[in-house]
């Protein structure tokens, strides 16, 4: 990224060599497999996923519109279910969550990860069964405690002394238990291929262990009859492309562990290392699979256990963005293009879709890298640096940074963006009054709506007019 200008990287006259780990491709047309799907393929220039061509999808669909390919949804959660056989795999719901997926994520035999009540309404509605639900969030309020016990959710994960406050007066008037994981902060915070340890931590989740707090949280939760106290829960982050974060967390977890067996007596049962897992939204990615992680990840408990004098706890994780996330692509049509002069007389190409950060946010919120390539045609022209944008009302409402596209590229020809299953519809907003996409489900030549466009109608309904 450069970042030469002060208003920041989109207006950097230096960026039109784009970031150095951008190559020019030596065949635009072509997709770089590891950035799509399993399904994904292009025939004359037309991207296919799911035996569907993508061009005559849209046809039907309209665009913009989130391509999601069951077979590599599933085959993912799968190769997480089985490469962490030893462990629960939880699939972390807020990457993306419908009623459909909840209901693959049943099938395949993982567990579910939510973290507001919304997120539980979807997969109570799909059936799943609430003794595999874990309930994240740092401000559960006691009505949405209320419910999840109630519904016997599995696992809560509890993040303040507020809400074990909640679970007691709720556990006390309803004569039931609450099987709760205790939320701690290790100091650790990763981020692709770095990993930060700190020894405080300046945010919003978790018992901090260095001040105490997580030992005095499982004091309280020990304390209080109608808790269950299953074990810690820790997670560091997000898009992790190797294990050296994890051990700096686990180590700090099982130091604490032991000492709640020294000082308390009591032995938990299970460890939750959280989610985080790293995936390929650009030639730069080069994530680790559920395999290798899973063996890295045994290892580094296992030896920490026997240096401790501490047994095994059973392992959980809660990967979201690995299973989802490049499972999906989004399908754009675009609007304008235009040749922008910059200093120095190099031109960057700017071509608008029918989208942007309402689809997507994770570029505005993020600074986040994509891909992306067109989808409808075959072109000859040499690809020229380009920058797509959406239609709002913002300068930086833009999809992807930097990409060589075709220079010939026009209104009407259709862009696709691969890697967007996670954190983009379930992130997507109604800014300036934007319908949020469809999402459609394809497998085996057959295409299913499994979440609708919204409506103008869907728009109005929470509108209540003038009422005076
Ligand atoms: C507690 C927890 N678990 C799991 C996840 C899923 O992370 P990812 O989608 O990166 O795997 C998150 C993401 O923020 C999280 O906060």
């Amino acid at each position: 990224m450069s970042t030469t200008h002060e208003a920041g990287w989109a207006h950097a006259s230096g960026a039109l060599r784009g970031p150095a780990w951008l190559r020019q491709p030596v065949d635009p047309n072509a997709l770089v497999p590891q950035l799509w799907s399993m399904t994904a393929h292009k025939a004359g220039g037309e991207l296919h996923v799911g035996g569907l061509s993508v061009p005559e999808l849209v046809a039907n669909v309209n665009t913009p519109a989130y391509v999601l390919d069951e077979a590599d949804f599933r085959a993912r959660a799968r190769a997480f279910r089985d490469a962490f056989a030893a462990y629960d795999v939880f699939y972390a719901g807020k990457a993306f969550l419908c009623t459909a997926v909840a209901q693959w994520v049943h099938e395949e035999g993982l567990s579910l990860d939510v973290c507001s009540d919304g997120e539980l309404t979807v997969a109570l509605r799909a059936g799943f069964d609430p003794a595999r639900i874990g309930y994240h969030g740092n401000n559960k309020s006691l009505v949405e405690l209320r419910r999840a016990v109630a519904a016997g959710v599995g696992r809560i994960v509890v993040d303040s002394f507020d809400e074990i406050s909640r679970l007691e007066t709720i556990t006390a008037e309803a004569g039931m238990t609450a099987r709760v994981m205790v939320r701690v902060t290790a100091g650790v915070e990763a981020h692709t291929h770095e990993y930060i340890a700190t020894a405080h931590e300046d945010q919003k989740f978790g018992f901090s262990i260095t001040s105490g707090d997580a030992l005095e949280a499982v004091r309280r939760v020990e304390a209080a009859p109608g808790i269950e106290l299953l074990g810690l829960h820790s997670h560091i982050g997000s898009q992790i492309f190797d294990s050296s974060g994890f051990e700096v967390a686990a180590r700090r977890v099982l130091a604490l562990q032991a000492r709640i067996s020294d000082e308390l007596g009591v032995t938990l049962p299970e460890l939750d290392l959280g989610g985080g897992f790293g995936i390929a939204y650009t030639t730069q990615d080069d994530p680790s699979d559920p395999a290798q992680l899973a063996t890295e990840m045994t290892k580094i408990v296992e030896h920490e256990c026997r240096a401790l004098g501490i047994p095994e706890p059973r392992l959980s994780v809660e990967p979201g963005r690995a299973i989802v996330g490049p499972a999906m692509c989004t399908v754009y049509t675009i609007g304008t293009v235009k040749a922008v002069q910059l200093d120095g007389g190099a031109v960057r190409s700017y071509v608008s879709v029918d989208g942007g950060m309402s689809d997507n946010i994770r570029t505005a919120l993020y600074d986040a890298d994509y891909s992306c390539t067109l989808v409808n045609r075959v072109s000859d022209a040499p690809p020229v640096l380009s920058r797509v944008v959406g239609k709002h009302c913002e300068a930086g409402d833009v999809v992807v940074k930097d990409e060589f596209l075709p220079g010939d590229l026009a209104p009407g020809d259709l862009l696709a963006v691969p890697g967007t299953g996670a954190y983009c519809r379930s992130m997507a907003s109604n800014y300036n009054h934007a319908l949020r996409p469809p999402v459609v489900a394809v497998r085996d030549g057959v295409a299913r709506v499994v979440v609708r466009r919204e409506t103008e109608d869907d728009l109005l309904a929470t509108d209540m007019g003038d009422a005076s």
